[in-house]
């Protein structure tokens, strides 16, 4: 049955008038896909629509982030370049009307067929750049019943074809936008690392002797409150000593020592280091681990600074007593993929009910020396961001002040086969 018509022609000619103005004025890749699935939704009735990208790193074209489907066996859904599907889709160049092509499903591998079932498509419409499938767009069933028809196919490609270009230069802005704070940010860094091998050596020696030297003087003096003068310069030494300490972390080499670690455990071992801390204060733990029980490839002393430091800075946000707030930490792993070449990633996510982070000061955080704290050197995070970097990784937040801090640290995945998986478990379970 031919699809009834929904609009005239002149309202179809305005929808698409007016996304093509609503272009120009759009950079930020999200919007612009919130803007096509939107106008998409205006021109058929459909409710399921999913916009897939290519990305460079993983040969992947993966969901966008504003339409994310469920995964499927608890991995996000993804399509390989290579797989049977893009190959039609490039080949062809044309879309694929699943309800009809019956013979094209049956083409496909079976775990393609699944994802396009869990996704409920019916409708596969490649965006084509410069003779490229820069990604594709996934609708549903149209959801009077009918079958998409001509006229259909016809708007929907006019559609399609401005948003493919539109898409393609926000995501080469953002790319650019990304690149240039990164190089700022290592820049930075590097600096400051050469800066502080040179200093480090002549700053610790004096150092030492001022600290031996008022001990040994202390150990004379009966006046109390002298007695805690001296404490408080030795505090002081401590504190000097704990900069250079970490200004030292920006100017080693990324020599990484890198183990397998079973994050699960790892993580357990921590927190119960912080366990009386978490008591006294009254904070609740709650852990969501993935059912696979990972490992990571990844330099053991430097996840435990990375680890410890975003816990002390979860428990430093939850310290000002505020009885109408539950205090909870929550720390979940997730599969994840890396954000612009998408490989796929472990999540480690700290989750706390703090004072939050006030939007004007969440891009300073990273800074080295930023602190809000009068005990703070502001480098913890400063140096998190570098060995986290140094991993391959990616770090980010998300805050709402007088809400919380959610801190996401991904790491690549461990690409070690499944026995040796085994035997890792199995050793750590006779412990
Ligand atoms: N979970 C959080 N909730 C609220 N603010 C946070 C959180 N994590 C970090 N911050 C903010 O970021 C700043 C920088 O953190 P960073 O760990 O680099 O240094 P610091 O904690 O102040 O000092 P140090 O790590 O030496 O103790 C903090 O002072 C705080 O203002
Ligand atoms: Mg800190």
């Amino acid at each position: 049955m031919p699809a009834a018509k929904l609009m005239s022609n002149q309202e179809i000619k305005t929808v698409l008038s007016e996304f093509n103005r609503s272009l120009t004025l759009i950079a930020d890749k999200s919007l612009l896909i919130n803007n096509l699935t939107s106008r998409i939704k205006q021109l058929v009735p459909v409710e399921r629509v999913f916009v897939f990208l290519f990305s460079e790193g993983s040969g992947c074209y993966i969901p966008e982030e504003a339409t994310q489907p469920e995964p499927v066996d608890s991995q996000p859904i993804t399509f390989n370049a290579h797989g049977k599907l893009f190959n039609w889709l490039s080949v062809n160049e044309l879309p694929l009307l699943i309800s009809i092509q019956h013979d094209v499903l049956e083409y496909l591998d079976p775990h393609e067929q699944r994802k396009l079932m869990q996704m409920e498509s019916d409708l596969i419409y490649p965006l084509k750049v410069m003779n490229q499938i820069s990604g594709a767009v996934f609708l549903g069933k149209r959801t009077d019943g009918l079958t998409y028809d001509k006229d259909d196919l016809a708007t929907l490609s006019l559609l399609f074809n401005q948003a493919a270009f539109a898409i393609e230069h926000a995501i080469l802005y953002e790319q650019q936008k990304e690149r240039i704070t990164k190089m700022y940010r290592a820049d930075r860094l590097a600096v400051l690392g050469e800066l502080a091998a040179g200093a480090a050596h002549e700053i610790r020696n004096p150092l030492t002797a001022i600290r031996s030297t008022i001990q040994y003087l202390a150990r004379d003096i009966k006046d109390p409150e002298k007695g805690e003068m001296m404490a408080e310069v030795i505090t002081e030494v401590d504190r000097i000593n704990k900069i250079v300490q970490g200004l030292l972390s920006f100017a080693r080499p990324s020599d990484l020592n890198a183990t397998l670690i079973n994050i699960e455990e790892f993580i357990m071992q921590l927190v119960s280091l912080l366990s009386s801390t978490l008591q006294t204060m009254h904070i609740e733990t709650e852990f969501r681990f993935l059912a696979s029980n990972p490992t990571i490839n990844a330099d053991r002393e430097q996840l435990r600074q990375i680890l410890l430091n975003v816990f002390m800075n979860s428990i430093d946000a939850m310290k000002k007593p505020d009885p109408s707030k539950s205090r909870l930490l929550t720390i979940k792993t997730e599969n994840t993929l890396a954000k612009n070449n998408s490989v796929p990633m472990l999540a480690l996510i700290i989750q706390d009910t703090g004072c939050g982070i006030p939007d004007e000061n969440i891009e300073m955080i990273f800074n080295p020396f930023y602190t809000t704290k009068s005990e703070g050197t502001g480098l913890g995070l400063a140096i998190c961001y570098g060995f986290v970097r140094g991993h391959n990784g990616e770090i980010e937040v998300q805050s709402e002040p007088g809400v919380g801090t959610s801190l996401t640290i991904k790491l690549p995945q461990n690409t070690i086969g499944k026995n040796q998986q085994h035997e890792i478990q199995n050793s750590y379970s006779r412990r």
